[in-house]
């Protein structure tokens, strides 16, 4: 298991005996662990090919897998009744949604935590280049990519594009994005922890009315 899902697992605490939502939940690194002691894990994922491993995770004996339940949609349009689950956790999956969609993603989970219920995102973290932080992260894999000669100089030029117009399949913002954003759509506690290199993980809690 790797750091980033070591942190995520720790973030989300003790789950015993709730309902949780992962959204990108791939082929179950962070849904698998959580569905042990969850009440139920309710997996969204826009790859059927991913969802399809996470069930055959399942059926090769592990533990308590009557509670997961998969849904092969967009995280962009997955929906669920209000107040319905205790914890939204979502890791290295956001970053794929733009911006309006990672706002109405905060939004519904918002809408979808019981009072008090806790939202978790750990992804690729990183804004435009603008901030130290994001400088640092940039200049260790432009210095990565330059070793492998012109290949890797044709990456750094293509990947210097797509951050500063956003045009890639990966659409990361920074830790502060994310944390204005939870705090701005009614969250508290909003925490950030860094983990390693770009990876983040921020929190927040539903006020308890
Ligand atoms: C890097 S994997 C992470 C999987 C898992 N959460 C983990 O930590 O191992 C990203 C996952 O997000 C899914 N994904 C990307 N965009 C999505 C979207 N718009 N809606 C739902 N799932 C999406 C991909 O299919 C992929 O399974």
């Amino acid at each position: 298991m790797s750091r980033v899902h070591r942190e995520t697992l720790a973030a989300c605490g003790d789950v015993s005996g709730l309902d949780v939502v992962d959204l990108g939940a791939g082929s179950g690194a962070i849904t698998v662990p959580l569905a042990m002691t969850a009440r139920q894990v309710i997996a969204v994922d826009l790859s059927s090919r991913m969802l399809a491993d996470l069930q055959q995770g399942l059926e090769t004996g592990l533990g308590n897998v009557q509670n997961v339940t998969t849904h092969c949609m967009d995280i962009a349009t997955f929906d669920l009744p209000p107040r319905s689950v205790d914890l939204v956790v979502s890791c290295y999956a956001m970053h794929h949604l733009n911006d309006a969609e990672k706002a109405a993603a905060i939004r519904h989970a918002a809408a979808w935590l019981r009072p008090g219920g806790r939202i978790v995102l750990a992804d690729m973290m990183l804004g435009r280049g603008l901030g130290a932080r994001d400088r640092k992260i940039i200049a260790s894999k432009v210095r990565l990519l330059a070793r492998k000669g012109v290949g890797g100089w044709w990456r750094i030029a293509k990947n210097a594009v797509r951050l500063s117009l956003r045009t890639g399949t990966e659409k990361p913002c920074s830790p502060g994005y994310w944390s204005h954003l939870l705090a701005s759509s009614g969250f508290t506690d909003v925490a950030v922890s860094e983990v390693v290199a770009e990876a983040a993980v921020v929190t927040g809690r539903r006020p308890p009315t």
